[in-house]
């Protein structure tokens, strides 16, 4: 719950960083909505799309290397950069000749995969990105749970991509009378939202991640990150597999 539930409507709370969940993860029945927008969530939301069965999420490179011994197609990113040895890094274009459908693949991120994990104890761990905005919404009312919008923000610090999408997804939640509960950290999302939505690409121009991708040359990543609604996968995590929800 909330800290000053209404007690007619379900809260809906933002926290900005993996550091601050045990803050707001004091009741395990509510939904999370892990959030990784550049680029892990979206990533996985592709790999959903292109007809992946089910993506592995796991914490560590030690873990990733023992999926790849036994034969799995692993994806491992640290810093934004493919770890060597790996099958492929982060990138949501990974996915887009479906080479990999009905395979289940193993992933492991510098912040994305790192969150899941924290979050896997929740009634249910909903992964959220610009890519599914709509059906996640949709998703979440039907299952009328108080909700925490787990930003992965990046080594614990806040970022602002992940922010703005929890902002579009609590304003959208907030129509529905049953998830008006909003905190002070959900208000905030909401206004940063409202003033980047016109360009998100522009108001994200100087924020850290969109330029150490730049850095990268990965900009087309990020252009596919920031398009909406161009999936109606919801990824949920079940017995250590995110699947199709
Ligand atoms: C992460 O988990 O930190 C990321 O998604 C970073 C990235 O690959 O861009």
């Amino acid at each position: 719950m909330g800290e000053e539930s209404s007690g007619f409507s379900n809260t809906v709370e933002v926290c900005f960083s993996p550091a601050l969940f045990p803050v707001y993860f004091q009741d395990k029945n509510c939904v999370v909505v892990v959030i990784d927008v550049f680029r892990a969530t979206t990533a996985i939301c592709a790999a959903i799309d292109s007809g992946v069965e089910a993506v592995i999420p796991v914490a560590t490179i030690e873990e990733a290397i023992d999926y790849k011994q036994k034969g799995f197609i692993v994806g491992a990113e640290r810093s934004a950069e493919v770890v060597e040895g790996f099958d492929f890094g982060n990138s949501p274009l990974f996915f887009k000749d479906g080479k990999h459908a009905g395979k289940t693949i193993v992933l492991t991120t510098t912040n994305g995969t790192k969150a899941i994990d924290m979050a896997k104890d929740a009634y249910k761990v909903v992964i959220g990105s610009f890519s599914n905005l709509d059906v996640v919404s949709e998703y979440i009312e039907r299952e009328d749970k108080n909700v925490i919008l787990l930003c992965a923000g990046w080594k614990d610090r806040f970022n602002l991509e992940d922010t703005l999408f929890a902002g579009a997804l609590a304003e959208k939640l907030a129509q529905n009378l049953r998830f008006t509960d909003l905190a002070d950290s959900t208000q905030a999302a909401i206004k940063l939202y409202n003033a980047a939505k016109d360009d998100m690409y522009g108001f994200l121009g100087e924020s850290s991640h969109r330029k150490r991708l730049s850095r990268l040359n990965l900009e087309e990543d990020i252009i596919y990150c920031l398009k909406l609604n161009k999936s109606t996968s919801v990824p949920v995590l079940s017995n250590g597999k995110i699947v199709k929800g």
